[in-house]
């Protein structure tokens, strides 16, 4: 028998109440991280890749409620546990990183302190210092001793989000949780970051769920990729699977937007149309008003199913062995348009 996975989540749903109404932000969502394993979660903005993350953590805010599912970490479901003992297991089991450092770290104590808070309490002690220090030196601070003893306000922003990341990962955590973690770092320091996450998963066998814009970020760091849409997952494969083979007509869209360095930048297509309003969505494939593919079928809603071996897409045409014929997204948009 194969190992359990270190995060399974089944039929995730999360809402948010608001005036104009109820959007399903995250709609009967499932997917598993192995140890040792990355999964990518891409998908356009406002797909639902944050609030998944958050969901799993259970840090969704209000107007947002987690209403249905479970999101098993080694077995246990967190959507059982009282606030405390959810606390608990975030930081030490499950660390995250999220795009806007300032919101992970507070103004008013120094890096240092905080880092040290974030050890587990049976964690610290002798050495402490030097640890704190190693970790820092691990994301590419120059001088750890002098950042360990600043203030957030007195650091650039990447180099706050070096200090979250270092913070999210000093634990060693089981699971980490990383949303667009390199985003607002430079080239080379995003590539040392990533590296690190590597090492991680591979000498610790963590568990990383990575939500990224950057399908090369996504080609060099990820095993699995799931692509969101409004909401859902509408493909999961093997990484090479998805770019060689995918089996969505979103995901074909969405890798047909990758800049290339063979083509000039206003080439590259984007993707046709715009995500749907997630407080009206349309009966059916949420996909099809923007689909090339789209016929009658596509008027009810389909589930996600297997197409090949740890390939599923939720598609009509696909689950019934039809091939996505490319000649038909032949017709370029230029950037922008
Ligand atoms: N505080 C909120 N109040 C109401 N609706 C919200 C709130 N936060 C998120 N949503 C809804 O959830 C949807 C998904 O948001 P989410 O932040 O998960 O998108 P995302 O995929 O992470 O996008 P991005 O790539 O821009 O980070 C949004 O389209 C929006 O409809
Ligand atoms: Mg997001």
């Amino acid at each position: 028998m194969s190992t359990p996975p270190v995060l399974r989540v089944r039929d995730l749903t999360t809402r948010f109440h608001t005036s104009h109404g109820t959007v399903t932000a995250v709609n009967g969502v499932s997917f598993d991280v192995a140890r040792g394993e990355t999964l990518g979660l891409v998908g356009e903005s406002g797909s639902g890749k944050s609030v998944t993350a958050m969901s799993v953590l259970r840090l969704v805010a209000k107007p947002g409620r987690i209403v249905g599912g479970r999101v098993e970490l080694n077995g246990t479901d967190l959507l059982t546990l009282n606030e405390e003992e959810m606390r608990q297991r975030r930081g030490s089991e499950c660390g995250m990183v999220f795009q806007n450092p300032m919101t992970a770290l507070n103004p008013a104590f120094s890096v240092g302190w905080q880092m040290r808070e974030a050890l587990t309490a049976h964690e610290r002690g002798n050495g402490t210092a030097g640890r704190i220090h190693a970790a820092l030196a691990d994301v590419g601070m120059p001088d750890p001793e002098r950042q360990a003893a600043s203030f957030p306000h007195q650091m650039s922003g990447g180099m706050r989000q070096r200090v979250v990341i270092a913070m999210g990962m000093i634990n060693e955590p089981q699971l980490l949780i990383a949303d667009e973690p390199t985003t607002a770092l430079d080239v080379t320091i995003q590539a040392q970051v990533l590296d690190l996450m590597k090492n991680l998963t591979r000498d610790h066998g963590t568990a990383l769920l990575l939500i990224t814009h950057n399908m090369g970020v996504v080609a060099k760091m990820c095993d699995r990729v799931a692509v969101m849409y409004a909401g859902e997952i509408v493909e999961e494969a093997p990484v090479d699977e998805l770019f060689g083979n995918s089996r969505h007509p979103y995901t074909r869209g969405l890798l047909r937007s990758i800049p290339r360095a063979d083509r000039p930048r206003q080439k590259t297509p984007t993707l046709p149309g715009s995500p749907p309003d997630m407080s009206r969505l349309p009966a059916g494939c949420r996909f099809r008003d923007r689909c090339v593919f789209a016929d009658d079928r596509c008027e009810n809603h389909p589930d996600l199913l297997a197409v090949g071996a740890r390939h599923k897409a939720r598609c009509w045409k696909t689950q019934n062995g039809e091939t996505l014929d490319e000649t038909a997204l032949s017709q370029e948009v230029p950037h922008g348009v």
